[in-house]
């Protein structure tokens, strides 16, 4: 832990000699001259697009037409997800003890390179959701073993509910139409994950445009990427015109500081919604931890540092699980006597292999203290990646926040509905500038 903490300074250092900006340090920013907007984020169980736009939802025809979700339920986070995550007609798998409604504590600042993000929310359980689902010896193999609650196996029983903390922001900058007044509800559809009409894995890999888009399960995309009125998930446009709608920015920016995945490395993910929910060019700093020839794991913990080569069950939540090459993890030793239940992470975390504009949020750090997440992150502005949107002083963006918590995944999370967030410009959040 000691190397990470000195690496903003090394940075810092490697920047002076090149004469490159120096990345920020977020935690520096004197955060009590920043005023706190509380949003209220909540349960939004299975209501997709298509849900929104039947028969079922009296808002329909406002919808279709694209108006704003706040015409009818201004002030109704509490509410609806106090209902929501109940078992209703939304929600056919409720998660035991869920609550239907987080109080995201959102600050915002910037000065002539960075924009400054500090969130703090509470979190359900008395422990930081730090932990991922493992591959798990059985003797024989390494299986995966854990899920988030939403999962069949965990609902009944036969897996332990594991997954990572997420704070996650969607920002629009005017290019994706409805967006201001919809928000994520745009990105999600019938057919994804979790949501109803799922697909099987078969019938992904039957689609042509799934074929066409090489990818295997359905996630987040715009209806502006599909050919029908409900913007089925199987009715893609073509290649070329989903490039076209890149090219002229009608596509989301999709940044999550995930608390296993990129937390221990300070960092945070960069993706987009277009057709699908994809990463940014480059390279993420987490990777898959499975040796798809030798179906054994790539690494597993380094004994001098975390005290064992393999977790046991006992130990999760009590001592981090995060395996990161060059500190916590070494190479996999196949022949390190291995005994059933023994665990490794299905992810290898590297602040070093991140590359490209994947890359691009490289100041993002959350502790977890007395029941209660505080994320601090530095996103550069000015970025000309063709896969962000850029922060500019003087632009006002629609942004919309979610936190995943309790060990969930997909649809499991708490959302708000779309702000306006200026950077010099009146809006609902206005970010402070700095001397
Ligand atoms: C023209 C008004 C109107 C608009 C616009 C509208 N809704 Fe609704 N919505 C309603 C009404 C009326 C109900 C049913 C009564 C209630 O629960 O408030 C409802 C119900 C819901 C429910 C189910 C709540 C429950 O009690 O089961 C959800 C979820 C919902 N709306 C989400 C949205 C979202 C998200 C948007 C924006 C994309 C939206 N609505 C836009 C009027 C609207």
């Amino acid at each position: 832990m000691k190397a990470f903490r000195l690496m903003p300074v090394a940075i810092g250092i490697i920047a002076l000699f090149t004469g490159e900006a120096s990345a920020a340090d977020p935690a520096t920013v004197n955060w009590k001259s920043v005023p706190t907007k509380t949003v209220a984020l909540f349960y939004p169980a299975q209501s997709t697009y298509q849900w929104l736009r039947g028969a079922d939802h009296a808002g329909a025809p406002v919808v279709t037409g694209g108006g704003a979700c706040l015409t009818c339920h201004k002030d109704a986070e509490e509410k609806l997800g106090n209902k929501l995550v109940k078992a209703n007609k939304l929600e056919p798998t409720p998660v035991d003890g869920k609550n239907g409604v987080v109080k995201l504590n959102v600050q915002v600042a910037y000065d002539k390179e960075n924009a400054y993000f500090r969130f703090q929310w509470k979190t359900n359980n008395p422990y930081p959701g730090e932990a991922y689902p493992f591959y798990r010896f059985d003797g024989k193999e390494w299986k995966t073993y854990g899920a988030q609650k939403l999962a069949a196996a965990v609902r009944k029983g036969e897996q332990p509910g594991v997954y990572e903390d997420r704070l996650t922001m969607m920002i629009d900058d005017g290019g994706v139409p409805a967006f201001a007044g919809q928000g994520c509800w745009l990105t999600c559809h019938n057919g994804e994950r979790d949501a109803p009409n799922q697909p099987s894995a078969a019938e992904v890999k039957a689609s042509p445009f799934f074929q066409a888009i090489k990818k295997a399960d359905v996630r987040k995309y715009l209806p502006s990427t599909r050919t029908d009125e409900l913007a089925s998930w199987d009715k893609g446009k073509s290649l070329e015109e989903i490039a076209k709608i890149k090219a002229a920015g009608g596509f989301l920016d999709l940044i999550q500081w995930r608390a296993h995945r990129s937390n221990p490395v300070g960092m945070a993910d960069d993706g987009y919604v277009l057709e699908w929910r994809n990463f940014d060019a480059g390279k993420n700093m987490f990777s898959s931890n499975m040796d798809a020839k030798t179906k054994q794991p790539k690494f597993m913990y380094d004994e001098k540092k975390v005290g064992k080569k393999a977790l046991r069950i006992e130990d999760i939540r009590k001592t981090s699980t995060v395996l990161i090459r060059g500190q916590t993890a070494v190479p996999f030793d196949p022949n390190a006597g291995w005994k059933e239940g023994d665990l490794v992470s299905q992810y290898v975390v590297s602040r070093e292999d991140a590359a490209g504009s994947a890359a691009d949020n490289k100041e993002a750090k959350g502790v977890w203290k007395d029941g209660m997440w505080t994320v601090v992150w530095a996103r550069k502005l000015n970025l000309t990646n063709p896969d962000d949107k850029a922060l500019v002083e003087g632009k006002v963006y629609n942004f919309a926040f979610a936190v995943h918590d309790d060990n969930v995944t997909s649809r499991g999370h708490f959302v708000s509905f779309p702000a306006t967030l200026g950077f010099g410009v009146k809006a609902d959040i206005q970010a402070t500038r700095l001397k």
